[in-house]
């Protein structure tokens, strides 16, 4: 397995190019099942969970043609869904990439059924899919669960129902919100999420003929077709990317200009960086992130919330920098049980954090010092790079696999800045 070692205590200087979201662009993939006709996706991150879900959508019959080399621009998907040959969404994929389980609602809306892998719990929590089920259910479907699978039917197709999500769930409400555009009837889905990502799948679901409306609000209201169409649609700038590397320069200190991005998306970030003394530039494409490396960071508290709260997938992140804050933080994680596997590795490098439950105590500490760490999930992995650049010599992190899942060329783009990181690739 491939590790990252990096020598810490380099301000970084330079511009980087913000790739489009996985997270968006996991359910816009996805959105090609409910259509014959081809999706073609461009500003495609270049990223091993994007690799994963089109292995599984080509089991499912899905003919895909990629462009582009993944840089700048990014690369373009032609998804073509003309015969779904398969509508089983196999244990070994599914339990490596939750995302692989937002095939149910439009397995069973394009062709009545569906066997999906329950995908299982995960480093960061239990991650049921009751919304998913009990939603689909109130939609016609009949599932039960055997042998692992959701093993899903709805011989006469779905209905329009109107459905109250209990927690809200950024996943259920796109496989919901799928499922919906080829019911019959309208749908309404209330307490739905409301992150960006879900915006953009709606802005596809249109252009494909869906009518959806209440895009942005926590009610969507969908009417749904008989049939959609294929479409064209750029995937949104990464919102936790762009936030990643705004606490880099946060962190190491320096400036960096953010570019492809929109600083509208992580206001919630954004403001505490600001009020950790951080300045920060909004720009035409982005953002200017700046610290002079001789001013402090202000411990700033923070707690973890559906959008446009402070987004979970930035709470390991914003953790590093409140290890070096000139005070204390205390950090609450609202959405995931079990968010904090960062914390022991942190502390490896000489962090004074406290876990209590759902919340963290961070005391500032003056340094970091570089050690061998391990990585656990995909942001648990990025908050140790971003310790390993504030802490004093060199830190390996182990296993980071995690990273290649979401962050698309993330040592080059941190080099060209300034800073001295470099990957060591496993011998053979
Ligand atoms: C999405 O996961 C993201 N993944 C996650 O990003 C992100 O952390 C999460 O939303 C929250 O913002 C993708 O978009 C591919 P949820 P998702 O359903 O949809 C509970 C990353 O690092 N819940 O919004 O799976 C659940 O247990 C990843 O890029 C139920 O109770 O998350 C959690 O506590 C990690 N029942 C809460 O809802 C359900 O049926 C929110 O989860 C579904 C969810």
């Amino acid at each position: 397995m491939d590790s990252i070692r990096i020598r810490g205590g380099k301000p970084l200087y330079g511009k980087i190019e913000i790739s489009g979201a996985k997270n968006a662009a996991l359910p816009l993939m996805v959105a090609c099942l409910l259509t014959e006709e081809t999706v073609t996706l461009s500003n495609l991150p270049h990223v091993a969970d994007i690799s994963t879900l089109i292995n599984l959508l080509c089991q499912h019959g899905v003919k895909a043609h990629l462009n582009g080399n993944g840089c700048s621009s990014g690369r373009s998907v032609a998804l073509a869904a003309t015969d779904i040959t398969s509508t089983e969404a196999p244990y070994d994929i599914v339990r490596k990439m939750r995302a692989g389980a937002l095939v149910l609602g439009p397995l069973l809306a394009r062709v009545g059924k569906a066997k999906v892998s329950l995908p299982g719990g995960c480093a960061i929590g239990t991650r049921p899919m009751n919304l998913h089920v009990d939603g689909l259910e109130a939609m016609g479907a009949e599932i039960h669960i055997e042998g692992g699978y959701m093993v899903a039917e709805a011989p006469n197709g779905l209905k329009g129902a109107e459905i109250r999500f209990d927690t809200v769930s950024v996943g259920a409400t796109e496989d919901l919100l799928m499922a919906a555009t080829l019911a019959d009837g309208v749908t309404v889905l209330e307490n739905a999420a409301r992150e960006p990502e879900i915006t953009d799948l709606v802005h596809l679901l249109r252009a494909m003929g869906a009518e959806i409306e209440g895009d942005g609000t926590d009610r969507l209201v969908v009417t749904g077709k008989k049939s959609l169409h294929g479409a064209e649609h750029r995937v949104m700038p990464d919102r936790i990317e762009t936030g990643t590397y705004a606490i880099a320069a946060a962190i190491a200190g320096g400036r960096i200009e953010l570019h492809n991005t929109d600083a509208e998306l992580i206001n919630a970030v954004l403001e505490v960086l600001e009020e950790a003394g951080v300045s920060i530039e909004r720009t035409d494409d982005g953002l200017i992130v700046e610290r002079d490396p001789a001013t402090p960071i202000h411990g700033v508290d923070i707690l973890t919330q559906p959008y446009p709260g402070y987004p979970t997938d930035m709470q390991a992140q914003i953790m590093a920098l409140m290890s070096v804050a000139d005070g204390a933080a205390m950090i609450t994680e609202n959405i995931f049980e079990n968010r904090f596997m960062h914390v022991p590795e942190l502390s490896r490098l000489g962090a004074n954090i406290n876990v209590h439950g759902r919340s963290a105590m961070v005391r500032g500490v003056p340094e970091l010092v570089g050690a061998p760490v391990m990585a656990t999930d995909l942001r648990a992995s990025v908050s140790l790079v971003l310790a390993g650049l504030a802490a004093k010599g060199e830190t390996v992190i182990n296993r980071v696999y995690h990273l290649d899942r979401g962050y698309e060329r993330l040592e080059e783009k941190l080099a060209a800045c300034g800073a001295d990181i470099e990957r060591i690739q496993e011998s053979a």
